[in-house]
């Protein structure tokens, strides 16, 4: 179900993005699992950010800081499972990284090794420059993440702008040419006024990743339920959604729990016949569950079919499997 189309075009990896810098813009979007991965691949996506903002939009949470190294792997690997082309990105959660150099190497291996990421990306800037080189020797590649940088939430004192101030603009070009020097293929720029992520980008020889930067940058992100308009009433600026399809899903849903009430769902074409008598004869004292009590409610389910003008009934010669149902 969730098969990508393997092998059509080019795979899109780390050394692409780092050529894609001044040539072509970078699109990249999280994804959390191999249907929504498998969709952003089919769309043409050039990167899949499996982002520990997971934490907020497929658990629930208010900040990304709980979120696990065993949350990211397994999120990872169904996003692999669902991709073959885009270029797939680990996040490396809150505390997999911060101790040490060697926390830090050992965490992004388990990303790779265990997740399938082909790179992973880590939140912060000059104080990560060790942490960064360690990963990057190891051959594994990264992405750098400067200004709003969620996993400092409480440090940053809500998910707030960054780099507004001349002297706070300045920490974040530090920063972002700290993660340069450390050997990062590509760095997200979040949160950040333009002319700040424009003087960044010039600045840089890897790619910027925006979201919430501008238009400057060689490339933007979003989250992906952002996007898609499943975020609910709240939407900060930067997001644009390009669908409603939390309305969409809100009403789909709601037809289908009145077609259950009302007993229209499911009708006969999404029903499944016996082909031989399955109980006994008539009469017996099986009667209750005999072949003309299944036949009266087949009979009866046809009625309501036709009654609402439905679009006619399932062929039981050519059966479609479903979920390896037999059929
Ligand atoms: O976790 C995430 O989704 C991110 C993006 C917002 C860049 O880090």
């Amino acid at each position: 179900m969730n098969k990508p189309d393997k092998g059509t075009t080019t795979k899109v990896t780390a050394m692409t993005l780092l050529g894609m810098k001044g040539r072509e813009r970078v699109s990249m979007v999280t994804a959390y699992d191999a249907t929504f991965a498998r969709l952003a691949e089919e769309a043409g996506v050039d990167a899949l950010l499996v982002g520990d903002s997971l934490g907020m939009v497929i658990q629930g949470h208010e900040n990304t800081l709980s979120v696990t190294l065993e949350d990211m792997i397994y999120h990872t690997k169904a996003v692999r499972r669902g991709s073959a082309r885009a270029h797939v990105v680990g996040d490396m959660p809150f505390m997999s990284y911060q101790p040490s150099p060697e926390v830090a190497l050992t965490n992004a291996g388990r990303l790779v090794k265990e997740g399938g990421a082909e790179a992973v990306k880590l939140e912060g800037g000059v104080e990560y420059e060790d942490a960064i080189g360690r990963i990057v020797r190891a051959g594994i590649p990264v992405m750098g993440h400067v200004g709003l940088t969620p996993q400092s939430v409480h440090a940053m004192g809500g998910f707030k702008v960054q780099g507004r101030s001349p002297e706070a603009a300045r920490r974040v070009l530090d920063d972002a040419k700290a993660v340069e020097a450390a050997g990062a293929y590509a760095i997200v720029l979040e949160g950040v006024p333009v002319e700040l992520s424009r003087v960044i980008t010039a600045h840089l020889s890897i790619p910027t990743i925006g979201i919430g930067a501008g238009a400057a940058c060689d490339g933007q992100v979003l989250v992906m339920y952002d996007l898609l308009g499943m975020s609910g009433a709240f939407r900060p600026r930067f997001v644009k959604a390009y669908a409603d399809l939390g309305r969409e899903v809100v009403d789909a849903l709601g037809a289908y729990a009145r077609e259950v009430k009302d007993g229209s769902f499911p009708a006969d074409e999404h029903t499944f016949h016996a082909k031989v008598a399955l109980f006994g004869p008539r009469g017996s004292d099986s009667d209750a569950t005999s072949n003309s009590a299944l036949d009266r409610d087949r009979d009866r389910d046809r009625d309501r079919q036709e009654h609402r003008g439905g679009r006619g009934h399932h062929d039981d010669d050519d059966p479609t499997p479903l979920y390896g149902v037999p059929v």
